[in-house]
């Protein structure tokens, strides 16, 4: 499959067959992971592997929206040191892991893990120092047959600009997004 099949074809997945992973297509998936794009050139990350379906279970207990963690097969666990950039080189490399997943037939799912309040207790659950932080936690396996449709996604021409910002009626900011109006300072006499 070329780059651009699985990056259009990976969609999260949340709902896995029992069938078992191999070994290869993890050890690929990390590996297309480490090759991801790095601040500083430091490649601070570590990925935990975790099978071991007592784990898995109690990382599933503690991810919020991530309970399909006790039904997946494998769970990465993907692990920064403290650096600068370690939320962006983690990020880089989550994404690079789950579409090198997607091109080996494997559905994956990226559960929060950075500012989430369960993220020091997943450090120490899988024996990292407490300097780490924890980026995310990816579910693997292969996808179940009854998974919702894919998301639509914001178009092509919605999100691509030419040389300056445009903005495009079918692209209003919401007033949410609109920086708060200078507020008047009071002049002191
Ligand atoms: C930073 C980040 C955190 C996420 N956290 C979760 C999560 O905790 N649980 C979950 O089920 N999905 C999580 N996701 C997956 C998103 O919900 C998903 O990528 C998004 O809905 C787009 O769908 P797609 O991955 O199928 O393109 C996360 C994705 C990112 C990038």
């Amino acid at each position: 499959m070329d780059a651009m099949d699985a990056l259009r074809g990976r969609r999260s997945i949340r709902s896995y067959s029992t069938e078992p992973v191999e070994w290869e297509k993890v050890e690929a998936a990390v590996d297309a992971a480490r090759l991801a794009a790095t601040g500083r050139g430091v490649e601070p990350w570590e990925f935990v592997v975790v099978t071991d379906a007592r784990v898995r279970g109690q990382i599933a207990a503690l991810c919020d929206y991530g309970k399909y963690l006790a039904q997946a097969p494998v769970c990465i666990v993907v692990l920064c040191r403290d650096t600068k950039y370690y939320l962006e080189d983690g990020s880089a490399a989550t994404q690079n892991l789950m579409v090198a997943a997607f091109a080996q037939g494997l559905g994956s799912c990226w559960v929060a893990g950075d500012k989430k309040p369960y993220a020091k207790k997943i450090v120490r659950l899988v024996g990292a120092p407490e300097q780490y932080k924890l980026v995310s936690t990816v579910a693997l396996g292969y996808p179940a047959d009854n998974h919702p449709p894919r998301r639509v996604k914001r178009s092509l021409q919605d999100v691509l600009h030419r040389e300056k910002f445009s903005r495009r009626t079918g692209n209003p900011i919401s007033p949410a997004e609109l920086p708060a109006p200078a507020v008047a300072k009071k002049t002191e006499r």
